[in-house]
């Protein structure tokens, strides 16, 4: 109970932070970075078409600017609707109440689905418990606050976040793997929470393929698309399907029997194989020709730097790339983090009229 009183700090009084986040190809440790070269920009409607963990978005957020959030991903689609969007509505502690009370009317898919792949029978059954709940709560926001932090619960308790293996292996002495899912989902409410602040901008999310966007309303288009690489896959759906599968309570996207961790369908994104990401980026500048356009890539991904820059030329005047040595700890570039596939330049295009 202290645990939940402590949950609804008083959030105009203190700095809004973004959590930290492992989410594959986060620009969470970029965005001085990032900062520094989109600043000198003059804009003030902007959209982060390709969202993921939401940092961008928080840091577009911070300089007042009025932010759209789009990613295919819908537990991504929840972390932008409760934290970018969402101005003022945290979980408070009768909603923390609502969502860990017992629900009879809980089904038990978690349960007899995964059963032990992933969490043990009663984590899965606190799963199944907290989406019956979830859906009790009125506020779109506190629906998509509750649905961002039960993920990043589960992706907490798992080595490197990801579900492409199941049982224990790599499981490792970290305390996060030690913690139980439920005081994983309270401390991920408490961190949400903390990122709640008023920027006075109506921002939106939206949770679609970037191509069925509405192109007009922005002055600039932050692009972040899967990185391709040769050394690893870049299938966000393979990495995170229980998440995935999770946010939707698996309508629509069952998961796939015969598949070793019952991962869902990968969705279908021309930006994730060799070749079509070229033409995928043509399509996407063109798209977006009307906006400044800011494009994060790194050095030993397809297309490299000349032919970025040549893509871009089509379609703007003036083309810049600013660079700066970093080093992935995981994901799109290698999964060993002393691999040195993992010391990579990191682009940032700036394309301007
Ligand atoms: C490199 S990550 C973005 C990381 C994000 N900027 C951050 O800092 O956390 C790429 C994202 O693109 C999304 N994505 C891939 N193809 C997409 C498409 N066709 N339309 C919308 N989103 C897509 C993935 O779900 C993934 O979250």
């Amino acid at each position: 109970m202290e645990k939940l009183q402590n949950l609804l700090l008083p959030i105009t009084e203190i700095q809004p932070v973004f959590p930290d986040t492992k989410y594959m190809g986060s620009k969470k440790d970029l965005l001085p970075f990032i900062f520094e070269n989109v600043r000198k920009l003059k804009f003030e409607n902007v959209l982060d078409a390709f969202s993921g963990s939401a940092c961008v978005s928080f840091m577009f957020k911070q300089m007042s600017k009025k932010v759209d959030s789009n990613d295919f991903l819908r537990f991504c689609f929840h972390i932008a609707n409760g934290t970018i969007v969402n101005q003022n509505s945290p979980l408070t502690p009768e909603d923390l109440n609502l969502l860990l009370k017992n629900n009879k009317n809980r089904k038990n898919f978690v349960k007899t689905t995964f059963g032990e792949m992933f969490f043990s029978l009663e984590e899965d059954e606190f799963l199944d418990n907290l989406w019956a709940n979830i859906q009790e709560l009125r506020s779109p926001f506190k629906k998509s606050l509750a649905l961002a932090a039960v993920s990043r619960a589960c992706m907490k308790k798992r080595p490197r976040g990801i579900f492409t293996f199941t049982g224990r292996k790599n499981w490792d002495a970290r305390k996060d793997l030690k913690i139980s899912l439920q005081d994983q989902f309270i401390e991920a409410c408490k961190v949400y929470n903390l990122s709640i602040f008023d920027n006075q901008k109506e921002n939106k999310a939206f949770n679609k393929n970037v191509f069925q966007l509405n192109p007009d309303p922005y002055d600039l288009v932050y692009i972040d698309t899967p990185y391709v690489s040769p050394y690893s896959d870049c299938d966000y759906v393979r990495r995170y399907h229980f998440v995935e599968g999770f946010s939707r309570y698996w309508k629509d996207t069952p998961p796939v029997e015969t598949t070793l961790t019952k991962k869902i369908k990968s969705y279908p994104t021309e930006f994730s194989s060799k070749k079509t990401v070229s033409s995928a980026f043509e399509k996407l500048f063109n798209h977006f020709k009307k906006s400044k356009l800011v494009v994060s890539y790194s050095s030993n991904s397809i297309p490299n730097k000349l032919e970025m820059i040549h893509l871009l030329k089509n379609f703007k005047k003036k083309v810049q790339c600013f660079e700066k040595e970093h080093l992935y700890s995981f994901g799109n570039h290698s999964h060993k983090v002393n691999n040195n596939n993992n010391h990579v330049k990191e682009y940032l295009f700036v394309g301007e009229d």
